[in-house]
């Protein structure tokens, strides 16, 4: 069909620029010429194939109309692939286009300049690779929507922003995921009336231009991700209207700008994952608003302020990995929405405030010179004498490779026997304050508590050494590997022992198992983990009672869990680590059955400086297709083994059979609805928001298991989506959810065509 534009047809088109740019009311006759012109724009979309000009264009899928005309076209997640047609400018009264979430590749077309009318564009996650300057001329845009397209990959966000900032209405402008790189350009000010600014999860450098703080009608500002290095501006405290602000993961130096307590109607301030320093801003109480404060993760010092006692609406405070040095203020026993509390690895000192002993041990975790009548930590001196430093060995656990099962029953026999021999009161609670190579009394205390390792206190015996559960002096239980003598001198088993000293030592995560010491000596070779009340996920699964303690809540939270661990191997470390047997033997669970990735042993560190060809290793069932042709190693081998685990999670069982006939394509198979796969051992999800939660993990799992690695979302990507408690793509009820629609979703701008 030839281009409505095109001069061999001249007619249409002078009447249509007519109709445009005098506005003039149309006269009857034109009436049916207008509307032809309409419905053959829409047909040479391509998008409605389907249908005939005989039939009334405004009853096609999508499409709303207002007195004939064409004013919404609503196609998002419609499956769309090709380039968008220019001819879609000839809609000039569309005040509505959403084309998201499909695959429309090329660049937007420039006669999207004539859509002057058009209040909300989004094209957001799809393959458009260039913004036409042309957009500029749509004046009386409000909502832009541009996430998770490669804009002209690493655009300078100088060009783009600058070029955007003639649209003077915009209220929202969504630009996440486009690769944009180069600082925010100050222009950035003129944009006056935005309410929601995301330039989340970018390559923007520098810093943070002090004219936002004429975008004094902004509700939320994300910057999260990107990798400005600079001190927040003061002028952020003008923001009086803001509710979020996510400045987390960048590499932003120097304080929380005291002026932050100026913006009262805050709800979630997240700093996390940065480099400021100084103490948090003593007024922060007057944040009456604020629901969540996440700060942790950089290096601040100074004290907790008693103010935070004024936050009553706080559900979330993260302080952890800081180097905060005070008490705890008792104020924060007041906060009654409390529910997720971090202060671990800090300096705080002194008593942990009576009502705060109901958060996990972990909660103060690494903080040396805290003391409290709670498990883990020496009761507090009522007089001044020198009592010995603890640290807290949280509860422990530990975790086997392979005999996850034998293990782990073995063990509940043998800890009622255990619990009987009371452990003697603390005499080194401070084991693992001095532990190091050849830290002699911990080397005594254990092989005390273990008499020399004595097979009534193996739980279970791996591949190459035995899990012990020891109790020491001070009454910690921990969980010891130990190798083999002979094993110990055969060098691959030492690698791998090296190797999970090495990771574990360096990396810190919520979800990461904790290693609390080692010993590599000649004589015995050990690691000591913390101890993991209830062993493996692939335990938990395969045991009826425990799968179904296993709810969808705390199975949803697993996935979570995992993914955030993963990503922050993937992404946030000096180099990406691999872990390379992601499996659910390697997913440990602890009493409250929150998940922690363990066995490091197969690890690795993706250095761009050296080959990261390898031999095979992993879990059968969970290694990517692409290692059996290749032997280089990505993170996308880890995603892959991740979407087996979160349907492996969904399903109560190991989906290998599930996977293999979906690809040989049975149609039966296909047709299953997501419903007739969750684990049968739990009852239907109750709630709306959790079959939500559910499809999401299942349309994730999916885009997780592509063939083509680079089709698979990056595990940063995961994660954000779960931090963001983003809206299931699919929000259809469970049994409306077919595999195969699953199997074919088009999320996170995967480029794979179902073939
Ligand atoms: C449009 O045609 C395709 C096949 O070409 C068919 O699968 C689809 O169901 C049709 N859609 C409608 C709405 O008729
Ligand atoms: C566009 O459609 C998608 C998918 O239906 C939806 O999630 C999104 O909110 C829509 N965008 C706008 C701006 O309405
Ligand atoms: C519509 O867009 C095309 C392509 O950019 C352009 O040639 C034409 O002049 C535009 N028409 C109007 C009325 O702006
Ligand atoms: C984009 O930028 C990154 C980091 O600066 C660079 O490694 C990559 O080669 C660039 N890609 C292109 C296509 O320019
Ligand atoms: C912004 O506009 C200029 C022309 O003024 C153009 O050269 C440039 O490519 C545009 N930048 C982007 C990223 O669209
Ligand atoms: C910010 O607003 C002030 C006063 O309204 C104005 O003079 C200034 O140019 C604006 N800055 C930017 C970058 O738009
Ligand atoms: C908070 O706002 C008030 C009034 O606008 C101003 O006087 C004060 O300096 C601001 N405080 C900080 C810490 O910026
Ligand atoms: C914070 O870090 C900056 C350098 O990034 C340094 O100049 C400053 O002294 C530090 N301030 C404090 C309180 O440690």
């Amino acid at each position: 069909m030839k281009s409505y534009f095109s001069t061999s047809i001249p007619t249409f088109c002078l009447l249509s620029i007519m109709a445009i740019t005098s506005g003039f009311t149309r006269a009857t006759k034109s009436d049916s010429e207008w509307l032809a012109a309409e419905a053959k724009a829409l047909i040479e979309t391509g998008w409605w194939s389907n249908y005939t000009r005989a039939e009334n264009h405004c009853t096609w899928p999508g499409i709303q109309c207002n007195a004939g005309s064409v004013i919404e076209i609503d196609l998002g997640g419609h499956g769309l692939n090709g380039n968008i047609t220019p001819q879609i400018g000839a809609l000039s009264k569309l005040q509505l286009l959403n084309l998201s979430w499909n695959s429309l590749t090329g660049e937007l077309p420039s006669s999207l300049g004539n859509l002057t009318q058009l209040a909300v564009l989004d094209v957001s996650y799809n393959h458009i690779h260039s913004i036409p300057l042309a957009i500029q001329k749509m004046e009386n845009l409000v909502s832009l929507s541009l996430s998770g397209n490669f804009i002209d990959y690493n655009a300078s966000a100088i060009g783009l922003l600058t070029n955007l900032t003639h649209l003077k209405k915009l209220v929202t402008l969504n630009l996440r995921y486009c690769y944009l790189s180069g600082p925010i350009p100050p222009h950035i000010g003129k944009l006056e009336r935005m309410v929601h600014l995301d330039l989340s999860n970018n390559r923007l450098v520098g810093q943070i231009p002090s004219s936002v703080s004429n975008l004094t009608n902004l509700a939320s500002l994300f910057l999260q991700y990107n990798q400005l290095h600079a001190s927040i501006p003061h002028e952020i405290g003008r923001l009086k209207n803001l509710v979020t602000l996510d400045l987390s993961f960048n590499m932003l130096v120097g304080p929380i700008p005291s002026s932050v307590s100026n913006l009262t109607n805050l709800a979630s301030l997240f700093l996390q994952s940065n480099q400021l320093n100084g103490s948090i801003p003593k007024d922060i109480g007057r944040l009456k608003n604020l629901v969540e404060l996440h700060l942790s993760f950089n290096r601040l010092s100074g004290h907790i302020p008693s103010t935070l006692g004024q936050l009553t609406n706080l559900e979330s405070l993260y302080l952890h990995h800081n180097q905060i040095i005070s008490v705890i203020p008792h104020e924060i026993e007041r906060l009654k929405d409390l529910k997720y509390l971090d202060l671990s690895y800090n300096n705080l000192r002194g008593p942990i405030p009576y009502g705060l002993l109901d958060f996990p041990l972990e909660t103060f975790t690494g903080n040396k010179d805290l003391c409290g009548s709670t498990q883990g930590f020496l009761h507090c001196p009522s007089t001044k004498h020198n009592l010995p430093v603890v640290i807290l060995v949280p509860t422990f656990l530990f975790f086997v490779s392979t005999f996850a099962l034998v293990i782990f029953i073995l063990f509940r026999r043998y800890r009622s026997k255990t619990l009987k021999s009371d452990p003697s009161p603390t005499k080194n609670g401070d084991l693992f304050s001095i532990w190091n190579f050849d830290g002699k009394i911990a080397f005594e205390d254990i092989i005390k508590a273990t008499e020399d390792f004595d097979s009534k206190y193996c739980i279970g015996t791996g591949s190459y050494g035995s899990v012990y559960r020891a109790v020491l002096p001070s009454g910690k239980v921990i969980a010891l590997k130990k190798l083999h003598l002979l094993e110990a001198e055969q060098p691959a088993y030492d690698i791998s022992f090296r190797n999970e000293i090495k990771f574990l030592t360096e990396i810190r995560h919520k979800n990461i198992i904790k290693l609390h010491g080692f010993c590599l000596h000649n004589r015995c070779m050990f690691l000591i983990y913390e101890y993991m009340e209830n062993g493996s996920l692939f335990y938990a699964l395969s045991i009826d009672d425990e799968a179904v303690e296993l709810d969808w809540t705390k199975r949803v939270n697993i996935v979570k869990g995992v993914a955030h661990a993963l990503s922050y191997m993937h992404h946030d470390c000096n180099l990406p680590i691999v872990h390379r047997d992601i499996s659910s033997n390697n997913i440990l669970l602890n009493s409250e059955l929150e998940a922690f990735i363990a066995d490091f042993g197969t690890a690795r560190l993706l250095d761009p400086d050296s080959s990261n060809q390898t031999v095979i290793v992993g879990t059968y069932g969970y290694i990517a297709p692409e290692l059996a042709y290749s032997l280089v190693v990505t993170e996308k081998c880890d995603v892959y083994s991740f979407g087996v685990l979160a349907l492996e999670i969904l399903m109560g069982k190991r989906p290998g059979e599930l996977l293999s006939t979906l690809s040989s394509s049975s149609s039966r198979v296909q047709n299953f609805m997501l419903n007739e796969i969750l684990d049968p051992r739990l009852s239907t999800p109750r709630t709306r928001k959790m079959a939500r939660d559910i499809a999401f993990i299942a349309v994730i799992a999916f885009a997780c298991l592509r063939t083509r690695p680079k089709a698979r979302p990056t595990m940063k990507l995961v994660s954000q989506e779960f931090l963001h408690n983003k809206q299931s793509p699919i929000a259809i009820p469970l049994h409306e959810i077919s595999l195969i629609e699953l199997k074919n979703h088009e999320m996170f701008m995967g480029d794979e065509n179902h073939k």
